[in-house]
């Protein structure tokens, strides 16, 4: 894949000064990932300082998640407008963590998606199945639904850019490897479930589909080798300088 996006999820895992240090370590690595887009989105805590840190360089800042509404009475949440202040560009919805330990439904991931992209940032829309869906044959009809769900009736303008991104729920945190077959296969119900939604040229032009699950530096170069998978989504790997600068290797080797 030319120019994979590749997004590191720093989820809750790291300490203050831990993302401190990893963000140092990554912008210091990063003149070896040209010919990558990478995204490093650390927790809301961190955004700020984690900026600064990778300012002026090629790395750019995601978050996440973020609240469906601008502003207002809602306590606890973090309006995509204030992270667009912190130089945000990128906003992860809809996790499969959210979705199952917050309880988030499409309603709420589809009201995030919109807001994100009125206001000009990049959204990482994550649809997967879980393993039972898998085992009773319901994959497809459950991600062609999450993705209708999330995104029906939402307009991408000229500038927009939208991901979605194809995370099995059973292959997270797992150290599977999943079939490269299988994840081709998949994007491609994706791309067709896209295609009810936009014009072909929108799908082909401003919407890029990416892989998460326990991508590493061995399975990110035979993930990306197939034309429909545009990037990876990264947890684990991503929390180390050296392992993460290994899975970009892979990503962007000829
Ligand atoms: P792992 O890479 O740890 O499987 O996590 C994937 C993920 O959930 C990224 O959002």
């Amino acid at each position: 894949m030319k120019n994979p996006l590749i997004i590191a999820n720093w989820k809750m895992k790291l300490a203050p000064q831990e993302a401190i240090d990893l963000a140092k370590k990554v912008k210091k690595a990063s003149t070896k990932y040209k010919g990558a887009e990478v995204v490093l989105c650390p927790s809301f805590t961190e955004l700020a300082e984690v900026g600064k840190i990778i300012d002026a360089t090629g790395l750019k800042l995601g978050a996440q998640d973020c609240f469906w509404e601008e502003q207002g009475a809602f306590t606890g949440e973090i309006s995509p407008k204030i992270l667009q202040e912190y130089g945000v560009e990128t906003v992860i919805i809809g996790h499969s963590e959210r979705r199952t330990s917050l309880l988030e439904t499409s309603q709420m991931i589809h009201k995030k998606a919109r807001l994100v992209l009125s206001l000009g940032m990049r959204p990482v829309v994550c649809v997967g199945e879980s393993f039972d869906e898998r085992q009773e044959g319901l994959k497809d009809s459950i991600i062609i639904r999450q993705v209708h769900d999330a995104l029906n009736g939402i307009w991408l303008n000229k500038m927009d850019s939208l991901v979605v991104a194809y995370e099995p729920i059973w292959v997270i945190g797992s150290g599977q490897d999943c079939d490269p077959e299988e994840i081709e296969h998949t994007h491609q119900v994706i791309r067709q479930a896209l295609y009810d939604l936009f014009t072909e040229q929108v799908v082909d032009e401003q919407v890029k589909i990416i892989y998460g699950g326990s991508v590493d530096p061995e399975n990110v170069s035979n993930y990306l080798s197939h034309a429909t998978v545009h990037g990876v989504l990264i947890g684990t790997a991503s929390w180390d300088a050296t392992t993460f600068s290994a899975v970009v290797a892979g990503a962007i080797k000829p």
